[in-house]
């Protein structure tokens, strides 16, 4: 098993990851480790196959080949149930959040808790989700909204908090920032590094590489689906990894 110096296993370790859609090849030959409290930024143009990756590690598509391991276990994420029950939690590009339901119901759709009498404990959700968005600052009317109500940047916000709030050892973040305003993002980014407290691994998506460099500690490019390469933050600039991105030489 892959160790670093302090003798710990990855969180999560992809190797070899294929995955065709039809003719098209979206991912070919991807390796990554995820530390426990490492935050790694995933990087790449416009259809690089970054939202790909995200969706085979959390169970949404199946790759075409490789290997899945979870703390030195291989795993097959065959659904979205069975990545959140290996501790794994995304926000994704599109959202994904139910847009007739409440802000508190979504922030715990699919475990809901009950009461003695095994209904709905609507008291708890409600309770909870109001501390949740008051810690990360996340501005809505009223966790009681509706989502389809919300606006965007309030959309992600939520998506966020319940990310964070059910993660235990990975979280996947897709562009977690891209409809959020200035202090959205800073509270965004702050919340992000807080889940190295709790040992938690990072994959971040983001197109701002103002924001790549202020959270990662390394750095996986992708270019059409190939795995061009991986730097520590400390030790390349923007420079490289644009050059990297595109192709081109800066
Ligand atoms: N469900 C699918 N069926 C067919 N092709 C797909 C599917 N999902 C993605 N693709 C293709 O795979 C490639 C990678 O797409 P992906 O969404 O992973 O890119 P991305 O790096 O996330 O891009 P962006 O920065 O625009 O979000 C693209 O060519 C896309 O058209
Ligand atoms: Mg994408």
């Amino acid at each position: 098993m892959d160790t670093t110096a302090s003798g710990r296993a990855p969180v999560l370790q992809l190797k070899d990851i294929r995955k065709h859609f039809g003719g098209i090849t979206a991912i070919e030959n991807f390796a990554l480790e995820i530390y426990p409290g490492e935050i790694v930024a995933l990087v790449g143009d416009n259809g690089a196959g970054k939202s790909t990756l995200v969706k085979i590690v959390s169970g949404v598509h199946a790759p075409s080949s490789g290997t899945i391991t979870m703390e030195g276990r291989e795993v097959t994420m065959a659904s979205a149930t069975m990545a959140r029950s290996h501790g794994i939690e995304v926000v994704y590009q599109d959202l994904a959040l139910a847009d007739q339901q409440t802000v508190y119901m979504n922030l715990f759709l699919g475990r809901e808790p009950v009461n003695r009498f095994g209904l709905l404990d609507r008291r708890r959700m409600i309770d909870e989700t109001d501390k949740l968005v008051k810690e990360l600052d996340v501005r809505i009317p009223s966790v009681r909204a509706t989502i389809r109500n919300l606006s965007g940047g309030q959309r992600q916000g939520v998506a966020i908090a319940r990310a964070t709030h059910w993660a235990s050892k990975l979280i996947l973040l897709d562009e977690p920032t891209a409809a959020l305003g200035v202090s959205e993002t800073a509270k965004v980014e702050e919340t992000v590094r807080s889940l190295k407290q709790r040992n938690i691994g990072v994959l971040i998506i983001s197109h701002s590489l103002d924001q790549v460099f202020r959270l990662a500690d390394r750095i996986c490019v992708l270019r059409r689906g190939r795995q061009i390469g991986i730097r520590n933050a400390a030790e390349t600039d923007k420079n490289e990894i644009i050059a990297m991105i595109t192709g081109l030489q800066h």
